[in-house]
């Protein structure tokens, strides 16, 4: 017999609508599951689009926290959240990956002695000027049960003395790929690819790293004007506010548009030739539809994608090389990173917990 249980679920950022949407359909089957949106993300192609190409449900609370310094945007969603968590009383919360959505969800529950979930546990960067990086350490470290996507996760999580809560359970951003890929071929915008002659390579960015430094983003700019085919480059908010900002130039073989949904970006990714990208998911979404990813970072989470060859990294602080770009050629072999049916393995031990 499955104990029913009152859950919510917290998410607040473009990724995280992602890695709900699967767990979310499941979940409800067994549990009362409830969604609360932070708003961090809230621009309509940043978070309705999502909760309407995926069919999500109507999050019972969006609390409308919008951008900030981190400790302000944080702090808000904090105090919302557990004004929530009082009132709803719920068995356990869900978190997902490393926005400052999912540190404010963890430590509101954490301090309420309601049990936190964290999907996506175990990733580490070691470079701590990343928020992130600081969101997944102290996510883990107050979560009461940890699902790993990756050995290399399950391994950080026992090397810091988390193993007891930790369960291997795969990458659930590999099933939403999986379930929606042949829809996406079906619903995908005609007029994306229109102004595209032959092949293109997709970009995206959105690391302050890369987008808020003007010398950074120039270079990355000049870099994609320098490749041999044309680029496609939906433009993160943040980034188009740079762009402006720093008055970068505009170029004809660098198509920038608006952030697509979720379905028109899994088209794009499955036509292009190459991808580039600073996006975490989209590094593994690009392994996984066995596209050749390049990825402007010094260091990666998803190391197993780099040692397999499909995933070259490159710093564009030092590294940013067009004629690299337009050279390298993964192995064709692929193991089995990420796992499979994980949504399920997933809601089996949330049944069983
Ligand atoms: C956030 C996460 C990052 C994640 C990314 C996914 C943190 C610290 N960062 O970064 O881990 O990879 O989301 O996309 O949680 N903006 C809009 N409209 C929106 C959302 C944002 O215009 O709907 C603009 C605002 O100017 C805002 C800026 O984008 O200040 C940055 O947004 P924010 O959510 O703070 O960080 P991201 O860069 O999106
Ligand atoms: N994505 C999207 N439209 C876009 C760019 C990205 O739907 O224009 C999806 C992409 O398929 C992936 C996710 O957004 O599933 C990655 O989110 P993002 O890069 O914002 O965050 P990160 O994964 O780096 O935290």
């Amino acid at each position: 017999m499955i104990k029913s249980k009152k859950i919510i679920s917290v998410v607040g950022a473009r990724p995280q609508f992602i890695k709900l949407a699967p767990l979310s359909e499941k979940l409800s089957l067994y549990h009362e599951e409830i969604i609360l949106h932070t708003g961090q993300h809230y621009d309509k192609q940043m978070s309705d689009s999502f909760f309407e190409d995926l069919k999500i449900k109507k999050p019972k609370y969006n609390l409308n926290i919008g951008s900030g310094n981190h400790g302000a945007q944080t702090g808000r969603m904090m105090e919302e959240i557990e004004n929530i968590l009082l009132k709803e009383k719920p068995d356990m919360i869900i978190v997902f990956g490393d926005t400052n959505s999912t540190l404010a969800g963890a430590l509101a529950a954490a301090k309420l002695h309601i049990k936190v979930l964290h999907i996506e546990a175990g990733l580490r960067s070691y470079n701590r000027s990343m928020p992130e990086e600081i969101n997944r350490i102290a996510t883990d470290h107050v979560s009461d049960f940890l699902f790993a996507p990756t050995q290399t996760a399950m391994d950080i999580l026992k090397k810091e003395g988390l193993a007891d809560k930790s369960f291997l359970t795969g990458d659930i951003m590999i099933d939403t790929v999986n379930r929606n890929i042949s829809f996406a071929e079906q619903k995908a915008d005609p007029k994306l690819l229109s102004d595209i002659q032959g092949e293109f390579y997709l970009v995206t960015l959105h690391r302050p790293y890369n987008v808020d430094r003007p010398e950074v983003l120039s270079k990355i700019m000049e870099t994609l004007a320098a490749l041999d085919h044309d680029v496609i480059f939906p433009v993160h908010p943040r980034t188009r506010k740079m762009i402006a900002q720093f008055n970068i130039p505009s170029n004809h073989k660098i198509h920038l548009i608006d952030p697509c949904g979720y379905l028109d970006f899994l088209y794009l990714q499955s036509k292009s030739k190459k991808i580039i990208t600073d996006s975490g998911g989209i590094q593994k979404e690009a392994y996984t539809l066995k596209k050749p990813c390049i990825t402007l970072r010094p260091e990666t989470e998803w190391v197993e994608t780099v040692k397999e060859g499909w995933n070259l990294l490159m710093n564009p602080e030092t590294d940013l090389d067009a004629q690299k770009i337009i050279d390298f050629i993964p192995r064709k072999e692929q193991s089995n990173i990420f796992g499979s049916e994980v949504t399920q393995s997933m809601v089996e031990i949330i049944n069983s917990l």
